[in-house]
């Protein structure tokens, strides 16, 4: 046997999982996703970040936001999450994700799912307007934005819920971590 494939038949492999962070425009999936991405890769972990800006600019450029166009862009990036998660990498997704039949579509279809509810309230999402999107969704410059004039699905029974108004980021991904650990998905610290 050669001794590229004895070191890896001695290697436990690590078991894979999708990440799935899902919450409000501004509620803060992509700051806890890329401080999770960052916590994970420093403790040895395979890690991909998925995240919904750099998508809708590269695989899903040529899709809207109409209903059936945020299912399509969800599906595609379910599709990619699999392939990873089954290759046991940590996948870490940020997506407004609104529609509670597209996480769950999402879930059956990756297995290794783990829904992170990021929570916040409209008017502190509002107010915190990182990209200036709600502005311009108030005064309809924006048509179909999620939380003025678009549905979002509150998680029934995510594994993970954190509010942000009222936990720091560092808590938030401390809960996080914990759940992982707690999943057996992540050794815990000190092994
Ligand atoms: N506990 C927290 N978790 C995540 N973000 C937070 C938290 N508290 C404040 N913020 C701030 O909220 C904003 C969230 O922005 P962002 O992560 O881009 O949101 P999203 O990706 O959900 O649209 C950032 O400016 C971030 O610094
Ligand atoms: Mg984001």
């Amino acid at each position: 046997m050669c001794e590229g494939r004895r070191q890896r038949q001695g290697r436990k492999r690590e078991r894979g999982f999708t990440l799935w962070f899902t919450g409000l425009p501004c509620s803060g999936k992509t700051t806890l996703a890329d401080a999770v991405a960052e916590e994970l890769r420093r403790r040895g972990l395979r890690v991909e970040r998925l995240d919904g800006d750099v998508v809708r600019r590269t695989l899903s450029r040529d899709l809207g936001f109409s209903r059936e166009d945020r299912e399509e862009n969800i599906r595609r990036v379910a599709f990619v999450a699999k392939l990873l998660t089954r290759n046991g990498v940590a996948v870490l997704t940020s997506f407004v994700s609104p529609y509670r039949k597209m996480r769950e579509e999402a879930r059956k279809e990756i297995g290794d799912f783990v829904e992170v509810y990021v929570k916040c309230p409209l008017e502190v999402c509002m107010q915190r307007d990182v990209k200036g999107m709600y502005k311009k969704a108030l005064v309809g410059e924006i048509k179909n934005f999620t939380g003025i004039s678009d549905p979002y699905e509150e998680p029934l029974n995510p594994e993970i819920v954190v509010e942000t108004d009222k936990e720091g980021v560092e808590a938030c991904v401390n809960k996080i971590l914990r759940k992982l650990e707690e999943l057996g998905y992540l050794p815990t610290k000190g092994c």
